[in-house]
């Protein structure tokens, strides 16, 4: 019998548990199929909800219990409408990102057919590449929830943008070992370093480390491109690019831009990876304006549990969860292949549930190729 592994479940807030109902569904669905082991669910309460019930964000233990298992699954975390006195919003999320160094930030962006595109030129309708986000430092850094600004009363406040040698290292030979793979599976496996090295230090800095690191992988193609200019490239010739390494405010807006390309928010999925644990989510937020109304793309949140089960594969050594990945990824191509995913999100006629049963028949019918 294949091992089972622990899952670290948060579901959150608003579409939150309907989306990750649906991931945990596939997820289960594929490793049943695959012959991989089970994935042992252990709940963890915490989000706006979890803080209007309670004054915490996130229950007693649930940090530790999170760090312990062999991956997070995360739906979605926040409502606008709680906030802490100073505005800021309810996100326990930033604090494990933090607490567990979750520094790569993996968003995959992939055209589908019979999915929306936003580009009339026909070239969009092959996009497939990466935003590698760094999730623990850059401008986040101070984000409310870890008390860094610099506040002088009511009259001036001070962000940090933190780019360390350490965390930005290991970023960039990520993002190296990324393009490798990539390379390895057909892709183009071009490496683009997206900063801001023209203006700011730290920028400059982030891409000197870049070039280091590149010595380390000769072989790897890589080219720059300046953040303002990286927004315009994404809607000019997004083609144009395979894999694309950035601080993580750079990322949080690129990624939503990138989203938008191949559909939306209901697309984007997301992986955050540390050296001791991986959070998985899709990158959209609790959608209160769809909450409760089957009306979410449970898509995104579907395929971050295939990054899931591939970061698995890697950490457990069971290859079965690999297969599961793919057969993730398959199911998904064969639906919008076969035009029988059609999310509301698209103005289509199917829900979240109408979603992710489409998904588990194509699950069941896909040819298990390497059993
Ligand atoms: N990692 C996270 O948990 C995370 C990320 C972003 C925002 N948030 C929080 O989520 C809340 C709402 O934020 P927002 O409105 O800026 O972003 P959002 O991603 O929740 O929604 C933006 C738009 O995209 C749509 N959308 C998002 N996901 C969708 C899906 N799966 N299917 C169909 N449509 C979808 C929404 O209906 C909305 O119109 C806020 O409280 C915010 O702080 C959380």
């Amino acid at each position: 019998m294949p091992e089972t592994v622990n899952i670290a479940l948060i579901a959150g807030d608003g579409i939150g548990k309907d989306v990750s109902d649906a991931a945990m569904a596939v997820a289960d669905a594929a490793c049943a199929r695959t012959g991989a082991g089970a994935l042992i669910r252990q709940p963890i309460a915490a989000g706006a909800g979890y803080f209007q019930e309670t004054g915490n964000d996130i229950e007693p233990g649930g940090e530790e219990a999170a760090g312990d298992a062999a991956a997070i699954f995360l739906g979605a975390i926040g409502l606008p409408s709680v906030r802490h006195t100073d505005g800021t919003e309810i996100s326990p999320h930033l604090r494990l990102r933090d607490r567990y160094q979750l520094y790569a930030g993996v968003r995959p962006v992939r055209a589908y057919p019979n999915a929306p595109q936003r580009l009339a030129d026909p070239r969009a309708a092959g996009l497939d590449m990466v935003i590698l986000r760094e999730s623990t430092e850059g401008l986040f850094y101070s984000a409310a929830v870890h008390g860094r600004a610099i506040v002088d009363g009511d009259t001036e406040v001070k962000d940090i943008m933190r780019i360390s040698r350490s965390t930005t290292e290991k970023l960039h030979r990520f993002g190296f070992k990324l393009a490798e793979r990539r390379k390895a599976k057909g892709k183009p496996g071009k490496l683009t370093c997206v900063d801001k090295a023209n203006v700011f230090t730290s920028q400059a800095f982030f891409r000197k480390i870049f070039d280091e690191i590149h010595t380390e992988f000769p072989d790897t193609n890589v080219n720059y491109n300046y953040v303002d200019a990286m927004a315009l490239d994404l809607v000019r010739q997004p083609w144009e690019f395979d894999v694309m390494v950035m601080e993580n405010m750079f990322g949080d807006i690129l990624s939503d831009l990138a989203g938008g390309l191949v559909g939306g928010m209901g697309m984007a999925a997301c992986a955050e990876i540390g050296d001791e644990v991986g959070l998985f989510q899709p990158a959209h937020g609790s959608a209160p304006d769809i909450m409760g109304q089957d009306k979410a793309n449970p898509l995104a949140s579907i395929l971050s549990g295939g990054l899931m089960l591939d970061y698995l594969a890697e950490t457990t050594g069971q290859e079965r969860f690999a297969d599961a990945a793919k057969l993730v990824d398959d199911a998904v191509d064969k639906g919008f292949a076969e035009n029988r995913l059609r999310p509301m999100e698209f103005g289509g006629d199917m829900g979240t549930k109408a979603v992710t049963q489409a998904v588990l028949e194509c699950v069941d019918e896909v040819l298990p190729w390497s059993m």
